[in-house]
Parts: C-alpha cells; structure tokens; sequence
C-alpha cells in the first residue's frame, strides 16, 4: 500500500472512531467541577477513625495497578466473574434484547467485550456507556473498543457512580442495562448501598435491567490472600492513594512511613483495607489547608469489601424494586452474577 493511502486509511478510520465515540468529564484530576470533591477527604482525615473514599484509588497509577490486581493467582474474583460471564453472556443478550449497556467503574473494560460479542452475535446495535472515575483509562479503553467493535458507539462518562447516573439521559435503544460487576457493590457501606440501589432505580425504566457480580462469603483462607498477595501489587495499590492526594492536593504524604493492612472481619463478613502510619507523624494537604497528626500505629480505612450471601442479597434486590430474573454461580459458588429488572 502506498504511503498516501495507508495515511488515508489511517486518517478513515481514526474519523470513524472520533464520530462514534463522545466523551464527557464530570470529574477530573487537575480541575476539580465535582463541589465535593476534596471535602470528602478533609471529612475522612479529621474524623477519629481515619477513612479515605475509595475513588482516590483510580488515578493512572492506580488503575493500571488494579489490573495487575485482577490477574493475580490469589485475587479468584476476576477470572471466576469471567467464566460466570462467558458461560451465560449469550442468556443475558437473549433476555434483555437490543439494549445500551451503561458500566459503572468500567476499567479497561475487559469483561464488557464478552457482553459485547454475545450482543454482536444477535445482530444488535452495540451502544456502550463506560463510566469510570478516572479519565485516562476511560479514553484509551474507549477508542481501544472502537477499533475492535467496528459499529460500537460509545458515550464515556469521567464521573463518579453518583453524578453520572443522575446525568443518564434516555436510552435511544429499547432498553437499557446498568452492568455493575467486579464485586465494586461489596465497596459500599449497607447504608451507601440503599441509596446507591435507589439511585440505579431512578436511572432505569421499568422492565429495564441490572447486572451485579457479586463476591460471595467463604473461608478467610481464600478470602485474606486474595487482599494480601505475595507480589505486593494490592500492597502498592493501597499505598498509592498516599501518591494520588499528594498530587491532587498538593500533599506530602511520605508513603514508605505507611503500611498496607487487610484482614477479614468475619462478624461483619467484610475484609477491611487500612493504611498504617509506621510512626507519629504530620502530614499537610496544602491545597486543602489541611494539617493531618498521626499516632504510631494508627490507620486509614481506605476500603470495605463486603462478601455476600445469595438469599440475603436477592431479597434486598427485590424489595428495592430490582427482581433477580436469573442468579448464576461458578461450580465453587464462590461468586454470584445475577440479571435483575425493574419492577413496576
Ligand atoms: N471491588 C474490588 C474488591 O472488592 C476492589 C479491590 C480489589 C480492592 N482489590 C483491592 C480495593 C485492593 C482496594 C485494595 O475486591
């Protein structure tokens, strides 16, 4: 091919991925549009119990260090959503019809592309909404997408779970599919959980669907390494929070004076992340005019990870409107995938 025309081509294709994909950024790194963003830390750091919220997780760094999380040995959950998924993928397009697939926390999207090819499959059009907190990894999986899925149209949405779903516009398919995977829902507090599946609702139309993976409860001895592995990597991921408020606050967190530490809370059916500041120390966020004392030994809790029990959430689901048409499981039941619709 001459160099004119693979240029030419180029430049086609690069014009059909700009026409088919709309991007939108609610939230961003250098420019704060979201008004809490940044009080929600100063809450987190002043209280007695030291929390962050989880989003700070998901700069570059971040995210790309969560990936490597996913193909751990010890992290199961990833690839046994990925098996629950690829068995029924074909069900679930089947039960839900043409539809736009909305994905909170999409990542790089990976598990979207099994949905997609089982959409593809049926000859239906592919509308795909990814919505993740960090912008970075929501582009480039975006037009990574767009090269693969040649009649994909994709509207990203930088924001956080909150502010999107209420920025959701109609869908302009006949339905519509908020896919909520990964287990993020066990991220959330009981409380921050109701109203989450209250926002879901609003978002949706009757007789349209939710899909929820879920981790479900079993012995801390797989449960604790799959937080704790050998590599380090969820160790880093933790730390890196520290990296992020620093650059997003002007801090000085100094990381290597703080530890990872998970363990599982069996009474609360949770495993529970915490940084701990290896001795007493202050550290400063200048752009939040914060000056943070911690204690020799005291933590941060940057993340719960609730593990649930099948009946428990299914009856939550329904009496919040969402009905569990089907609950799927791997062979361990070690994780739940479960296709909801919204009752009327
Ligand atoms: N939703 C994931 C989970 O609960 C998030 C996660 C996995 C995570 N590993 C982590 C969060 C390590 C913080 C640290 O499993």
């Amino acid at each position: 091919m001459s160099i004119s025309k693979a240029l030419n081509r180029n430049v086609t294709s690069q014009n059909t991925i700009e026409k088919r994909l709309r991007m939108e950024c609610l939230i961003g790194a250098t420019q704060i549009i979201a008004p809490s963003t940044g009080s929600d830390v100063v809450k987190g750091l002043t209280q007695t119990s030291k929390s962050l919220p989880p989003c700070y997780f998901y700069d570059n760094r971040g995210s790309e260090l969560f990936e490597l999380i996913c193909d751990l040995p010890e992290y199961y959950l990833t690839r046994t959503e990925t098996i629950i998924l690829q068995q029924y993928a074909g069900e679930i397009a089947k039960i839900t019809g043409a539809c736009e697939l909305v994905e909170l926390g999409s990542g790089n999207s990976t598990k979207t592309r099994i949905l997609l090819n089982a959409y593809q499959q049926l000859d239906y059009p592919l509308h795909y909404l990814p919505i993740d907190v960090c912008a970075g990894i929501l582009e480039s999986s975006a037009k990574q997408l767009l090269r693969d899925y040649p009649l994909l149209q994709v509207y990203a949405l930088a924001a956080t779970y909150e502010l999107a779903l209420a920025k959701l516009l109609p869908t302009q398919l006949p339905s519509r599919m908020i896919c909520f995977l990964g287990s993020s829902l066990g991220n959330l507090t009981p409380n921050e959980c109701s109203i989450f599946f209250s926002q879901i609702t609003e978002a949706l139309q009757v007789g349209e669907y939710f899909l929820l993976g879920i981790d479900l409860r079993k012995s801390k001895q797989i449960l604790e390494p799959a937080y704790n592995d050998s590599q380090g990597v969820t160790a880093a991921f933790n730390l890196n929070m520290l990296e992020h408020l620093n650059q997003q606050f002007e801090g000085n967190f100094d990381t290597p004076q703080f530890e990872h530490w998970a363990f599982y809370n069996q009474n609360e059916h949770q495993i529970e992340m915490h940084l701990r500041s290896l001795r007493s120390q202050i550290v400063e966020l200048r752009a939040l005019n914060l000056k943070v004392n911690f204690a020799l030994g005291e933590t941060i809790l940057t993340e719960i990870s609730r593990k649930f029990d099948l009946n428990i959430i299914k009856q939550e689901l329904t009496t919040q409107g969402l009905l569990p048409l089907e609950v799927w499981t791997d062979p361990n039941q070690w994780f739940g995938l479960l296709l909801c619709q919204l009752q009327a």
